[in-house]
């Protein structure tokens, strides 16, 4: 007799790509789940509390270096790009560079529909006659961009240090797809959060009033909720911790005591100590900014940072194919 694939009606609800990375990010070891299952609705309002937090200095000090330099981006850069921003979320960064650099058009793009909708929505109230293209798509993969701006220069726009949440030979894969899809004569706004002292660093990513640690946990709750799981979520706890070899902040889940439990009727266990990888946040000296804007196929040429050098803002533009150095 054949075995049906699906033994209960919850297991059909699930994203087969989530219940995929969680099986397998399990069984792997070390442990470890793609970032990018953070982001449920629940999970992407936490995010947007940890913007706000005393510790959370990236997102303050980036904007406020935007409103600075955006000016000077506009100069080097000239007004009628269309500017291009990968993963748009709800960003209130977006108006201060589409003030100053006076686009032809915005293209937000980003993998939660929801989201690019209500975002774009309020962009386009705030910017009549701008043309507001919005994309749903990954953006780790070149994307097509819409039709209209196929002829017009583009400015792409990465703020929030999200290439540090990516392994070095994807953050180039990402650098490289962004070329691709940008097209000749583009040119990149970045944000790249700087390698600075370890508390400082260890307490944007665990702070105080512990909306990183339920933003963390908030995974195991997902899993839960969407994969009918059984994880205990209260015997793990938040752990931020710094790895200075690899230069970056990693975020793991630790069980407190030896726990077993159910995963799509699949049995795990964990031990006492036991972690498993969430995330990584890794930070950039100025050389190592550049060398991966350069081995990414972008070469510098505007950077700005706050008074303490805490965190940069980069532009760069797309580099010709050349045959000799
Ligand atoms: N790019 C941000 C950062 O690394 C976003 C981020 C990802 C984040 N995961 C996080 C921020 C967890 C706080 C906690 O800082």
């Amino acid at each position: 007799m054949l075995k049906p694939e699906i033994e209960d009606g919850q297991a059909s609800l699930a994203d087969p790509a989530f219940r995929h990375d969680v099986l397998q990010g399990f069984a792997l070891r070390p442990r470890a789940i793609p970032a990018r299952w953070f982001y449920d609705r629940r999970g992407s309002e936490l995010f947007e509390a940890i913007t706000d937090l005393p510790e959370y200095y990236p997102t303050r000090t980036e904007t406020a270096i935007l409103r600075e330099c955006c000016a000077d981006v506009a100069r080097i850069a000239g007004t009628g790009r269309a500017v291009v921003e990968f993963g748009s979320g709800s960003s209130t960064k977006t108006p201060i560079l589409l003030h100053a650099v006076n686009p032809a058009a915005y293209v937000p793009i980003d993998i939660s529909g929801d989201f690019l909708r209500e975002s774009s929505a309020d962009l386009s109230a705030a910017f009549p006659g701008l043309p507001v293209l919005p994309v749903e798509a990954d953006f780790l993969k070149p994307i097509d961009l819409p039709g209209q701006v196929i002829d017009t220069p583009k400015l792409g726009f990465f703020p929030g240090s999200t290439i540090g949440n990516m392994i070095p030979h994807a953050s180039v894969d990402l650098l490289r797809a962004m070329k691709m899809s940008l097209g000749e004569g583009a040119m990149l706004l970045i944000g790249m959060d700087r390698i600075k002292d370890q508390t400082t660093l260890e307490a944007a990513y665990d702070d105080a009033q512990g909306v990183t640690a339920a933003f963390n946990l908030n995974l195991f709750e997902r899993i839960n909720r969407e994969l009918g799981a059984t994880i205990p979520v209260d015997a793990f706890r938040h752990r931020a911790i710094w790895n200075d070899d690899r230069a970056r902040i990693e975020m793991h889940l630790e069980a407190t005591r030896d726990v077993t439990f159910m995963i799509e009727g699949r049995p795990f266990d964990m031990a006492a100590g036991e972690t498993i990888h969430t995330e990584n946040s890794h930070k950039f000296g100025p050389r190592d900014a550049r060398i991966l804007l350069r081995a990414g196929g972008w070469t510098p040429v505007g950077e700005w940072t706050d008074p303490d050098g805490r965190f940069a803002v980069i532009l760069a533009e797309a580099q010709p194919a050349r045959l000799a150095p």
